[in-house]
């Protein structure tokens, strides 16, 4: 049976990085039929168009298209918060030792399960995950995302090399094991295999080429890794790589810069890296409470004129797994740069933003007609200190703001996944 909901509903016919907040509009109603959008437009007419569907009215929340988090790793879930380290450090004292936890698959299960909830109750409807580097891990992702029914993304983390004992594949059963899991879990139901070697220092040229002929051999696949993320992981790469002409260039020499390859991070590009990027219509991801959480650096949201620019937690290197306090770190991080966003181009980012750097903007990320079904309802006075501030709000985006810049998971009145009501 289809469901015709009420509140107010966000749709963008265009990109508010370049139509600015004309990109968005606001209907009435939404109809959701067999797991996808059947139609948008007035109470009215969807009521008399569609009289048998069943009837939810969610009064003033705002219904949008669910939150898509381009860059994640749910094995860190359980470290999130963990207290002041640069990004090496961090990933040797708390990092390492945690994904080493994930060879026992029971645990992996465990984590993913807890990982889902979470961000399932934050309104992230999609996420583009990374696993750590034993297969099970990605089963144990994709057994839980399935089961939810979601759209999602992720694979193998690979490192080869100047990573702990236990932590540590090869380039061939990097290869071996990549493929494997790509035949078992890409394109069953909604779910993506993802090729993803972690990042330069960890793998050695061998490892980075055996990812390229993978992805050669499988050019349907997304290709997620780091770029960029720290001056001193920068000086390194340098030192690894001495032949390299840049970061960016390690990856380009071994296959893994065209379109469909998705860097995490990437803050400081050269003009030359930037300019690569945009040539190759790659994508990179912003993850704003990771930037400042591990003191990174500030994202120049300027290449989102040249780029597919998603936007993402980063967990646990991320500070939460709310999109909506993401966004509010990407609006700050923009201000310290002398940019800013508007409402519309944050919410953008969040929803078909991140989608289009998956290259999945058709099918989520937007409530579309033919678009997946996958929605957040969320209540725009969620808190006193919210609800107070819109009172005088006039307009949609001065009702959402204040949502963008307190709001967290009492905000999330309710998702829908693919039609239906999940919670
Ligand atoms: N660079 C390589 N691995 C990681 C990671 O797990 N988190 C972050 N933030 N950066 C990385
Ligand atoms: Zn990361």
């Amino acid at each position: 049976m289809a469901d015709l909901l009420l509140g107010q509903v966000l749709s963008f016919n265009g990109d508010p990085f370049g139509l600015g907040p004309k990109a968005a509009r606001v209907n009435e109603a939404v109809v959701v039929d067999q797991g996808r959008i059947a139609a948008v437009g007035s109470a009215a007419s969807l009521r008399a168009t569609f009289p048998q569907a069943r009837v939810t009215d969610y009064g003033q929340h705002l219904i949008s298209a669910g939150f898509v988090d381009a860059h994640v790793h749910y094995p860190q879930t359980a470290i999130i918060a963990s207290w002041g380290k640069r990004l090496i450090d961090w990933l040797n004292q708390y990092t390492f030792p945690e994904e080493m936890r994930f060879a026992d698959p029971a645990y992996a299960a465990e984590v993913a399960a807890r990982y889902f909830d979470l961000a399932l109750a934050h309104g992230t409807t999609s996420m583009c995950s990374y696993a750590t580097i034993h297969p099970a891990s990605v089963d144990a992702f994709f057994e839980q995302a399935q089961a939810r029914g979601l759209r999602a993304f992720a694979g193998k983390t690979c490192m080869d090399r100047n990573a702990p004992e236990g932590l540590r594949d090869t380039a061939q059963s990097a290869y071996d094991d990549s493929k494997a899991l790509l035949a078992k879990w890409h394109g069953r139901e909604r779910l993506s295999y993802v090729i993803t070697p972690r990042f330069s220092p960890t793998s050695t040229p061998e490892q980075l080429a055996a990812m390229g002929a993978l992805w050669a051999e499988n050019p349907d696949c997304l290709m997620q890794t780091h770029l960029s993320e720290q001056t001193d992981e920068i000086a390194w790469v340098k030192d690894l790589f001495p032949q390299s002409r840049d970061y960016l260039d390690t990856y380009e020499a071994h296959g893994l810069l065209r379109e469909g390859a998705v860097y995490g991070h990437a803050i400081h590009l050269t003009p030359h890296e930037k300019a690569r990027l945009a040539q190759a219509g790659a994508s990179v991801v912003h993850c704003p409470t990771s930037n400042t959480f591990i003191g990174s650096g500030l994202f120049d949201m300027g290449l989102a004129q040249s780029l597919r620019v998603g936007l993402a937690t980063d967990t646990g290197g991320g500070s939460s797994f709310s999109m909506l306090r993401t966004m509010a770190a990407s609006y700050e991080v923009a201000q310290l740069r002398g940019q800013a966003l508007h409402p519309s181009q944050l919410w953008w980012l969040a929803t078909q933003g991140s989608a289009r750097a998956l290259r999945a903007e058709h099918q989520i990320g937007n409530i579309a007609v033919g678009a997946e079904a996958d929605l957040v309802v969320v209540n725009l006075a969620s808190t006193p200190a919210i609800e107070q501030a819109t009172r005088r709000a006039e307009g949609i985006w001065q009702a959402v703001f204040p949502t963008i810049m307190l709001g967290d998971d009492r905000a999330i009145d309710a998702v829908w996944i693919a039609g239906r009501l999940l919670l």
